[in-house]
């Protein structure tokens, strides 16, 4: 269709994509392979056939499990430049994209292999694809404080090059107030602050995120939507939220996309960005999910629009530099 055509060549920013979930069943294939390391899966096919989740942590269980056949700092370069490649062929013009350090460093896989080689991929893809980004680190939220502790220690030596820190993995049981102290070593370290919440978890979750952790950016924010004052302080805010209907779809935050809360979201003035979180695992990219989302909802050329300048307004950039992504 017309607007697909036009989604395809709108310029954007993805401000809501793991690099772990990046990872295609073919490439898993090919660093089990060149790193000796063994697969429960024999086949693309078979891998696909497990990617059906009923919650969260159904997802999370395999996607952790398929993060064991990345190992070398060449690993993490292939594994960021294959995706900027899908991302320059979606238009997007910048990234900031989330890595999950611990689930790596928990392996005996150093943080600077990790880092450097996400860092060269994404060196690679500024020079040859002409798409910048900015890289974001993980705290794991099923893990203690203590541990993100001693990740943003490690991480220490590449905080030059880190933008800010994030809160993902299993949000129900552990809410953003257990990370109260480290985010705010963070914020006085001068990182950006982001944090999932309101994807599982509970619209009090939003408020803690807001309240304790003083994020700037909210990743999901889908269960903000049943709480009236928090939708009316999201909007005076001028919080960004990064949704990700394709996820929400296969980890069953929605039934339907036809029930998606993003047409209530634009209608309550909320600034919402579209994403693909995972697109691996969900089954798509960023376009899309911004296709799926429209073609579902009905969304008009001026609500797409809004969307991709909302992702450029809400990226970790300066305004001189935003100006030159759009
Ligand atoms: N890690 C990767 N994707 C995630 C998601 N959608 N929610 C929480 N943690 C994640
Ligand atoms: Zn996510």
């Amino acid at each position: 269709t017309d607007l697909n055509a036009f989604i395809s060549g709108l310029p954007k920013a993805e401000l809501h994509l793991h690099i772990e979930g990046s990872l295609e069943p073919e490439q898993m294939f090919a660093f089990a392979k060149r790193n000796g390391v063994s697969i429960p899966f024999a086949s693309v096919e078979e891998v696909r056939a497990a990617y059906a989740f009923s919650n969260l942590q159904d997802f999370l269980d395999i996607y952790y499990a398929g993060a064991d056949v990345l190992r070398t700092e060449a690993d993490f370069h292939d594994l960021a430049f294959a995706y900027f490649q899908r991302a320059a062929a979606d238009s997007v013009r910048h990234a900031e994209i989330f890595f999950d350090p611990q689930t790596h460093t928990d392996r005996g896989i150093p943080f600077g292999v990790v880092a450097d080689g996400l860092l060269a991929g994404m060196a690679r893809a500024e020079a040859e694809l002409g798409v910048t980004s900015k890289l974001i680190l993980c705290f794991l939220r099923h893990l203690d404080e203590d541990a993100a502790f001693d990740t943003l220690k490690a991480a220490e030596p590449w905080l030059d090059r880190i933008v800010g820190v994030g809160l993902d993995s299993s949000e129900v049981g552990h809410p953003p107030s257990k990370f109260q102290r480290v985010f705010a070593r963070a914020r006085d370290m001068g990182l950006k602050l982001c944090a999932h919440a309101g994807e599982e978890g509970p619209p009090e979750y939003v408020r803690e995120a807001l309240d304790l952790l003083r994020i700037d950016r909210m990743d999901h924010g889908n269960r903000s939507m049943e709480d009236e004052a928090l939708i009316a302080r999201l909007a005076a805010e001028r919080m960004t939220l990064t949704v990700c209907p394709l996820s929400n779809l296969k980890l069953c935050v929605v039934t339907d996309l036809k029930d998606h809360p993003v047409p209530e979201m634009l209608r309550r003035g909320l600034h919402v960005t579209l994403n693909s979180d995972d697109p691996a695992y969900f089954g798509g990219y960023v376009n899309d999910n911004y296709r799926a989302l429209a073609e579902a909802v009905g969304l008009s050329r001026e609500d797409v629009v809004r969307v991709a300048r909302n992702s450029f307004e809400g990226a970790f950039l300066s305004d001189a530099e935003k100006a030159a992504r759009l």
